[in-house]
């Protein structure tokens, strides 16, 4: 059975570990996070943006999917199924499909609005024992080919909607989505301290949590960070091991062309990675 995400992240906050949020694409993605985190005994939350979902044919067949998944491989660690940076609509249609957590991201609102439809999602969202994760300012990255340094949320902000509260709360710290620049300047753990006082320890959410160093991703979460997304990280892995297979001919050799060979070294890489993250960056290996 999927579950809440607030209990895994709650004992992630007191445990000072984090639960990785892997964004899923596909099948091969849903079967192999699984995969890993089964392997290193990981709670995971599985993330899956509007953009992905429309691509897995909507939210209701997204359910069917990692549901059925989940059980034909005999999952036991606790796996959330969550909305990653959902609409306000987008939010309501997840908790009726079946998605056991949600993001509302209000973050493009004015604050005040962004506040009260935080606040009715997270009443709706608990209501029905689902967790949800609401975030404050912006959290940077790629537009219309413009990288930013990364935003940084204010604390003040978050202490209002961490009060209405929300289970777990994104809040820019210097973080990006996508590939980092070379210039970038790091996380700003001056802010992170100030937020993580103003909310009272609200376990917090790291987005974009691919490509950034180590020592940094283990300070934040020593810092408060309870929960760390991924995405880009899984994709880069996957398509350096599918081109490996390309371009060393196995497509060509045999029946190497049959998509259940043709994706399972991209697969395999996902496994891979996913346990090593598990593993040497979250802390989260054997907390299941
Ligand atoms: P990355 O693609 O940079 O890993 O970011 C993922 C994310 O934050 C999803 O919300």
């Amino acid at each position: 059975m999927l579950v809440s995400a607030a209990e895994m992240i709650n004992k992630a906050h007191e445990g000072h570990y984090a639960v990785p949020q892997y964004n899923i694409n596909n099948m091969e993605w849903i079967v192999s996070i699984l995969k890993g985190c089964e392997e290193t005994k990981s709670p995971v939350i599985l993330g899956v943006s509007e953009g992905a979902a429309k691509y897995m044919q909507g939210f209701k067949n997204v359910v069917a999917m990692v549901t059925q998944i989940h059980d034909n491989m005999g999952i036991t660690v606790p796996v959330a199924l969550h909305l990653d940076h959902g609409s306000y609509e987008g939010a309501k249609a997840c908790i009726e499909a079946g998605f056991t957590s949600i993001m509302f991201d209000g973050s493009h609102f004015p604050f005040e609005e962004n506040l009260a439809k935080s606040k009715e999602l997270i009443e709706l969202a608990h209501s029905l024992g689902k967790s949800i994760e609401c975030e404050v300012g912006g959290i940077g990255g790629e537009e219309d080919g413009v990288v930013s340094a990364g935003e940084l949320a204010d604390p003040a902000e978050c202490a209002t909607i961490a009060n209405l509260g929300v289970d777990f709360l994104a809040a820019g710290i210097g973080n990006i989505h996508g590939k980092y620049p070379a210039n970038w300047a790091g996380l700003s753990f001056d802010q992170l301290e100030k937020i993580q006082a103003s909310t009272n320890g609200k376990p917090l959410v790291l987005h974009g949590g691919s490509g950034i160093p180590s020592e940094q991703v283990k300070k934040a979460i020593s810092m408060g960070v309870s929960k760390v997304n991924v995405n880009t990280e899984l994709q880069l892995e996957f398509a350096a091991a599918t081109r490996a297979y390309v371009e060393a001919g196995k497509d060509q050799q045999g029946k190497g062309y049959d998509p259940r060979k043709l994706l399972k070294a991209g697969s395999d890489a996902i496994v891979a990675k996913v346990k090593a993250m598990n593993t040497d960056f979250f802390g989260c290996a054997g907390k299941a």
